[in-house]
């Protein structure tokens, strides 16, 4: 568990980090399955429509429904020599996460980025498929400025997902900001 006055530092950087970046792109989605008897990719993709209109979409086939306790871990990365970990590294339960939304700000701040674009907008069991559909980042960049000096750099946020405790699935987005 996160100690209340390194959850303040969060918060106040993730409020900085609003302020701060200029732009934010993806650059690139990667999907592994862990387990096959449990979960397969259907797809997993990012497309570019235009300049400024990116999206990521992917599916995910749950082979041994219902689910009914889910994990997930979201850890950020900065490339350096290497991708080494950069600032968060959450653990959500992800059936409770849905309906206490608030306990944990880090974790609703990277689920607000997608929660619009799927159908994990309920609490458990999930008896389906679990979709990600054209999770775009230009809502994100409409709330920013380019006054402030920017962390530009590339970026990886990674979310582990767990199923009765065991990882089944890696999603990695990669971004870059500038
Ligand atoms: C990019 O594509 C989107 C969706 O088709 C469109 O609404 C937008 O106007 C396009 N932007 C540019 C700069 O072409
Ligand atoms: C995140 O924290 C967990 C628990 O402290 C640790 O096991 C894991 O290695 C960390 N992940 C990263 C990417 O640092
Ligand atoms: C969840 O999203 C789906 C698809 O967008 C929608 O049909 C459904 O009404 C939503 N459910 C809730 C509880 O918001």
């Amino acid at each position: 568990m996160i100690s209340p006055a390194r959850l303040v530092q969060l918060s106040i950087f993730l409020f900085t980090i609003h302020l701060v970046i200029c732009k934010l792109e993806f650059t690139n989605i990667k999907c592994v399955t862990l387990d096959p008897e449990f979960a397969v990719f259907h797809y997993c993709f990012l497309k570019s429509v235009n300049r400024t209109y990116k999206y990521y979409s992917l599916k995910v086939k749950l082979l041994k429904t219902p689910v009914s306790n889910v994990k997930i871990n979201i850890a950020t990365f900065q490339r350096l020599n290497g991708y080494k970990p950069f600032l968060y590294n959450v653990t959500v339960d992800g059936c409770r996460f849905y309906k206490h939304q608030r306990s944990n700000p880090v974790f609703s701040y990277f689920f607000n980025f997608f929660k619009d674009y799927s159908n994990i907008n309920h609490s458990c069991p999930y008896d389906h498929d679990i979709i990600l559909d054209k999770v775009s980042i230009s809502h994100a960049n409409t709330q920013v400025t380019n006054v402030l000096p920017v962390p530009h750099g590339n970026y990886l946020y990674r979310a582990d997902w767990y199923a009765y405790n065991i990882k089944r699935a890696t999603v990695d987005v990669y971004a870059k900001i500038y």
